[in-house]
């Protein structure tokens, strides 16, 4: 492909991602590589700008990532942030200490209007700043370009050398401006032009699934979920029949979803095998309760019922999986500190028994997934369908896993669904769904003691699925939940909202 490319380089920030979302947002393509990718590699790919992430270490300790000095001397833009723009500092002769008072949260910044980055923006504004270090001397040819109360160096530049380092964080939503701060880096700063879209995308993809799968046969491990579904309208565009979907049923789907997948498939012009494992997965499953330990398995067993389908059909080339960027990322294939692993990529086995196992989606964000979709003609049901993890409800019923708890967590969730799109919720909650905790707690029903779980209702908007809010849900809505999974579900005495954000809590519990 020969998009304009910016570089995100990793130095282990939570943001790292967010940072190339929104660079794409903007219509310019990125990848995020590691602090540790040679120079040499980084030229290869010709970046119109290269931007540093922040990072949790101080830029003076000697085991905390470095770089070397002439990555700023290839006449490439460089946007240092937070980390980034203290290891600027420092490795261009500048110094960073740590900070009498830290700066956290939202901070009121002064700017200076004649920066190109902040040209076109009000001269005061919010920034969102998370750092105990600052810098305390600027590098020579560096002048300040913002400042708060506390924090003398909030941006410096080098507009000739074409260096820019914000101490604060312009990805997060929290930053005023913080959208089209990045926007001027990249087209006034770098000179990008945005030549990324999902049309030109579609066509270059399909050019190289064919390319590379040529005639040979692909099997693609279909969840019904919007990745998977794309994938699957993207390789059916791509090579027609040649396409086996497997839809893996393993028995931890949401109440009756496993036919609706069907169903929603049937009138595909697709081979399409449904394949249920639920006792198969049970089992593996049985006696284990820590969470990457479940996530492991559950990966590893798809992929061996894969590879026994696979024999059934004869000869097949490569296994086609829906993985998509922030799996990849937060699975820990840049340098952040790894959160979950996601089962299609953290929990792939060493030994797979196909010749090689194909992305297409890889380096797409979730969102960008779904305009894909809409691009390839994908019915919008579909398309817009809530996100459901890999893992199923087996990440959603903490500690060990019964099949009397899947049926329990299978009810109650049904009935969550149930009450939220009958209050018109459905699409404005971006994604909803019910925790079995592995808690019980004493009740009273009739006349009688129950000792019966804590059920957990957890419901989130976002635009990422990387930050997240608790949706507001009317106290209305919950106490018809709870009166009916309390009486409808059995084995639940207790219904709790879960009120917490992302970060610092994730979506799912586990
Ligand atoms: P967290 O819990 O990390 O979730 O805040 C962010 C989004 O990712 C979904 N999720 C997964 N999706 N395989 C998936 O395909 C997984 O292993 C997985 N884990 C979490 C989660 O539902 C939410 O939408």
């Amino acid at each position: 492909m020969t998009h304009e490319t910016v570089i995100v380089l990793d130095f282990g920030g939570q943001y790292n991602q967010l940072i190339a979302r929104r660079v794409r947002e903007c219509g310019v393509y990125c990848e995020v590589k590691s602090y540790k990718t040679p120079l040499s590699q980084l030229l290869e790919m010709n970046p119109k700008g290269i931007i540093f992430t922040g990072g949790p270490n101080s830029v003076y300790l000697e085991q905390s990532p470095h770089i070397q000095k002439n990555i700023f001397e290839q006449n490439i833009p460089v946007l240092g942030i937070c980390y980034g723009c203290q290891l600027m500092a420092y490795t261009l002769g500048g110094s960073v200490t740590s900070a009498v008072t830290s700066e956290y949260g939202k901070t009121e910044t002064q700017f200076d209007a004649s920066s190109l980055l902040f040209g076109g923006l009000p001269e005061t504004g919010v920034t969102w700043m998370s750092h105990t270090d600052y810098i305390n001397g600027l590098p020579e040819g560096f002048a300040v370009s913002a400042h708060t109360a506390d924090c003398p160096v909030a941006a410096m530049e080098n507009a000739e050398k074409k260096l820019y380092a914000v101490q604060f964080h312009p990805e997060v939503m929290h930053t005023e401006n913080g959208l089209q701060m990045l926007h001027n880096f990249l087209f006034k700063v770098c000179g990008c032009t945005g030549d990324w879209s999902m049309s030109s995308y579609a066509k270059t993809a399909i050019a190289q699934i064919r390319e590379k799968v040529g005639d040979g046969k692909v099997l693609l491990a279909l969840s019904g979920g919007v990745d998977s579904s794309v994938l699957a309208a993207l390789l059916s565009k791509a090579i027609g029949d040649q396409l086996t979907c497997i839809f893996v049923d393993h028995g931890l789907m949401r109440k009756n979803e496993g036919d609706e997948v069907e169903n929603a498939f049937a009138g595909w012009d697709i081979n399409f095998i449904r394949c249920n494992a639920g006792e198969q997965f049970l089992s593996r499953l049985a006696g284990v309760t820590e969470p990457e330990a479940k996530r492991k398995i559950i990966g590893e067993e798809f992929i061996r019922v894969f590879e026994a389908e696979a024999k059934k059909i004869g000869k097949v080339d490569y296994l086609a999986q829906g993985t998509i960027y922030p799996d990849v990322i937060e699975s820990g294939a840049g340098d952040a500190a790894v959160i979950k692993s996601h089962h299609n990529v953290g929990g792939l086995p060493d030994h797979v028994d196909f010749k090689e196992i194909i992305e297409p989606l890889r380096l797409l964000f979730k969102d960008e997934v779904r305009q894909l979709g809409t691009e390839l003609g994908l019915s919008p049901v579909l398309v817009w369908r809530q996100p459901f993890p890999g893992p199923g409800l087996a990440i959603r019923i903490i500690g060990e896993i019964t099949p009397e708890k899947v049926r329990i967590l299978q009810d109650a969730d049904a009935i969550f669904r149930e009450e939220i799109a009958k209050a018109g919720l459905d699409r404005s909650v971006n994604q909803y769904f019910a925790v079995l905790t592995s808690m019980r707690s004493v009740g009273v029903m009739g006349d009688s003691r129950t000792y019966d779980y804590t059920l957990a209702l957890r419901a989130v908007t976002t635009t990422d699925f990387m930050t997240a809010d608790f949706a507001k849900l009317p106290y209305e809505l919950l106490a018809q939940v709870s009166s009916r999974v309390v009486n409808e579900v059995g084995s639940i005495n207790r219904v709790v909202y879960d009120v917490t954000t992302k970060p610092p809590a994730t979506i799912e519990w586990e």
